[in-house]
């Protein structure tokens, strides 16, 4: 059992139009045709979506959708998750169609975070342009990029992702936010990877659900110099910035957050490192960032602080 790659994600939106301008003006992805069902789609690279955003009544991050081998690992995927007590609903064929998917399923993480798992993918007929001359997003065996969720039921989430779905650790930090005093407990953070180099395609943080169903998705960019022309039309469109500019400690992404329409994040990266999964010895890092990623509610509180300080 393993999982390939994250594939797509699936966001609900009772704003389409403001998701249109995100992904093509300020990401750099293209649109593509409108599913059969009138959902939009956005591709970052050959795959014929990477984005699909389904009109509804809310704001709302659906899926994250990861690729297994073939029928007989997903069968066996869907098992093993029934067994663990998760809900399994199998796609429609006419579902696996709109998905460019030959087979698929849904369900959640214990703490409901959504979830498709598919296999058989497939590819455009026609070359990935990005309207903004993007000359490509680091995609190929490593998908996508990541998808972050917060999960209260950290221990029993982490089991759920290694022991059921069969995604391997990479860093398994926990981060003292408070200090590290008596009186701070810590976060519990997993990073963890599919069978491919990226350092981690799923990551949990130990926290309440947001509201928007999810934490952040992660693009990868080929270079910083697409990066900084992604971060200037972010602050040119007037799109929030979550964080500021940044590296990580553990995958060592060099990026910036930006907070979509639908109010989780996008990480926009570049450099990220690439491990060898089948020999990696799982770290233990002690901090987010190396350097920058300051967050909107740091800035706001030291703006706080210092506007008091000046009363
Ligand atoms: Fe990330």
């Amino acid at each position: 059992m393993g999982v390939k790659a994250l594939g797509y994600v699936i966001v609900e939106s009772a704003q389409p139009a403001r998701w249109d301008h995100f992904m093509t003006q300020l990401v750099g992805a293209m649109r593509a045709p409108d599913a059969a069902d009138g959902a939009l789609q956005f591709r970052i690279d050959q795959r014929p979506f990477r984005f699909r955003i389904e009109s509804g009544s809310r704001d709302h991050f659906t899926a994250a959708g990861y690729e297994v081998a073939d029928a007989a690992a997903l069968a066996a995927l869907a098992d093993a998750v029934a067994k663990a007590g998760r809900p399994v609903e199998q796609g429609s064929a006419a579902a696996a169609a709109l998905r460019g998917v030959t087979a698929f399923f849904k369900t959640s993480d214990p703490a409901g975070n959504g979830l498709e798992f598919y296999h058989g993918d497939s590819v455009a007929d026609t070359q990935f342009v990005s309207p903004l001359g993007v000359p490509e997003f680091i995609t190929g065996d490593m998908g996508l990029g990541h998808a972050v969720f917060s999960v209260p039921n950290f221990d029993e989430c982490v089991a759920f992702y290694q022991n059921v779905v069969g995604f391997h650790p990479t860093d398994m930090p926990r981060f003292y936010f408070g200090g590290g005093g008596p009186d701070d407990p810590g976060m519990g953070f997993a990073f963890m990877h599919a069978d491919n180099g990226r350092h981690h395609s799923i990551a949990l943080g130990e926290g309440p659900v947001p509201p928007s169903g999810a934490v952040h998705v992660m693009v990868e960019l080929p270079s910083l110099l697409e990066v900084g022309k992604a971060h200037d039309r972010m602050k040119a469109l007037g799109y929030p910035e979550s964080a500021t500019l940044g590296q990580h400690f553990n995958d060592e992404t060099v990026g910036f957050y930006v907070q979509t329409p639908g109010g989780f994040d996008l990480e926009v990266g570049c450099d990220s490192l690439v491990i060898d999964p089948a020999n990696w010895q799982v770290t233990k890092h002690v901090g987010i960032s190396q350097w920058g990623h300051e967050w909107a509610w740091q800035k706001a509180m030291k703006e706080a602080q210092m506007n008091a300080a000046a009363e």
